[in-house]
């Protein structure tokens, strides 16, 4: 069986690499459509020899699709997702718009693939972060029982789209030629920089990416009780996100298990051998789909049970297109 496939926001980063992998995975498709603004309508895109025309997004570009893949920002997608539900379309969203909503399962396919049943209509992809913990934490987290976490986020520029990397480059090469930078995108200079701050802050002083990995987390693991403190960071560094996590369980769990369970995991690929100083680093976890954990230790600021670890994924394939074009393929296997 064959499948007629949009892509909303097929020319954005995520939605580029949507297209990357359908080919890749030889996802079953009859028709391809590729959605983006007015400003792209026209524009030719080649996938595997065959030439796309990129079509202007209206109401009508959801008749007969019977798979919509979401790659635009939260205001696209609530303009546009639930015509596709209307028309009998089924959506997996990569926006935030409806991650928490009750009807709609948050898969991440190593971690709760078995909550995609529970659909009306709208599967969401979790926040890029987020996949990248939860994936490195299940095993463990299936093990032992995660209870609290504290992670530190070092989140790459694609996580802000096309414009984000583009605004990293544009100021490296600025700078390189003794120019001024230019701020469009991120709230201050990223090149030789970090900045504190993804989203904006609530009333605590979290910001909105930083309360993703407990909200998103606790739905997820389906863990209501799951304590999350979160400090997240964009980074100059190009499409891998790394992070620095501490987890505490509710069950005893020793570095030589957690290695064990790692080696074993889906998803998952163990570089922990610090005395060859071999551990995951963004470089190495670009353009695949593994999430690579290591420096694997006991937490010895405390006698709980709780051990730290640090991960690193590409933002864009597993984070967003790859889990994506995963929760399509489960979907598919339900149709
Ligand atoms: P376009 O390239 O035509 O602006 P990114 O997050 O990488 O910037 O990608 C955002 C994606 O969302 C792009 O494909 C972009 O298309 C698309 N998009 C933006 N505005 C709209 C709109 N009004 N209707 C449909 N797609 C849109």
């Amino acid at each position: 069986k064959t499948y007629n496939v949009a892509i909303l926001g097929a020319t954005g980063a995520v939605g580029q690499e949507m297209l990357k992998i359908l080919n890749e995975r030889k996802f079953p498709i009859k028709e391809l459509h590729l959605l983006a603004s007015k400003r792209s309508a026209g524009k030719k895109i080649t996938v595997n020899e065959k030439e796309y025309i990129v079509e202007e997004t209206t109401a009508n570009s959801f008749d007969n699709i019977d798979i919509v893949l979401g790659a635009a920002e939260n205001d696209i997608a609530k303009k546009y997702l639930p015509i596709a539900v209307e028309k009998g379309a089924i959506v997996v969203d990569n926006s935030s718009a409806y991650r928490l909503d009750k009807d709609v399962p948050l898969i991440i396919p190593e971690v709760n693939p078995q909550d995609i049943k529970k659909h009306h209509g709208i599967i969401a992809n979790p926040n890029c972060a987020t996949i990248i913990a939860l994936v490195a934490l299940q095993p463990l987290h299936a093990y032992a029982k995660a209870k609290r976490m504290v992670v530190s986020t070092y989140q790459a520029v694609s996580g802000a789209g096309v414009k984000g990397i583009m605004e990293l480059q544009q100021q490296l090469a600025a700078l390189a030629h003794g120019k001024e930078v230019e701020i469009q995108t991120f709230q201050h200079q990223i090149a030789y920089n970090l900045i504190p701050q993804i989203g904006s802050f609530d009333e605590n002083g979290y910001s909105s990416e930083e309360m993703k990995m407990q909200n998103e987390g606790r739905k997820i693991l389906n863990s209501p009780e799951l304590a999350v403190n979160c400090t997240c960071v964009r980074v100059p560094i190009l499409r891998s996100h790394s992070e620095s996590i501490m987890v505490e369980f509710e069950q005893p769990i020793d570095v030589e298990k957690a290695r064990e369970l790692l080696a074993n995991a889906k998803g998952v690929k163990l570089v922990d051998d610090p005395k060859s100083n071999q551990y995951p680093m963004p470089l190495d976890t670009t353009d695949q789909d593994l999430v690579y954990v290591g420096r694997i230790r006991k937490d010895i600021s405390t006698q709980a049970n709780a051990l730290s670890f640090w991960c690193c994924g590409d933002q864009v394939r597993k984070g967003a297109a790859t889990n994506a074009v995963q929760i399509a393929e489960l979907l598919i296997e339900e149709l």
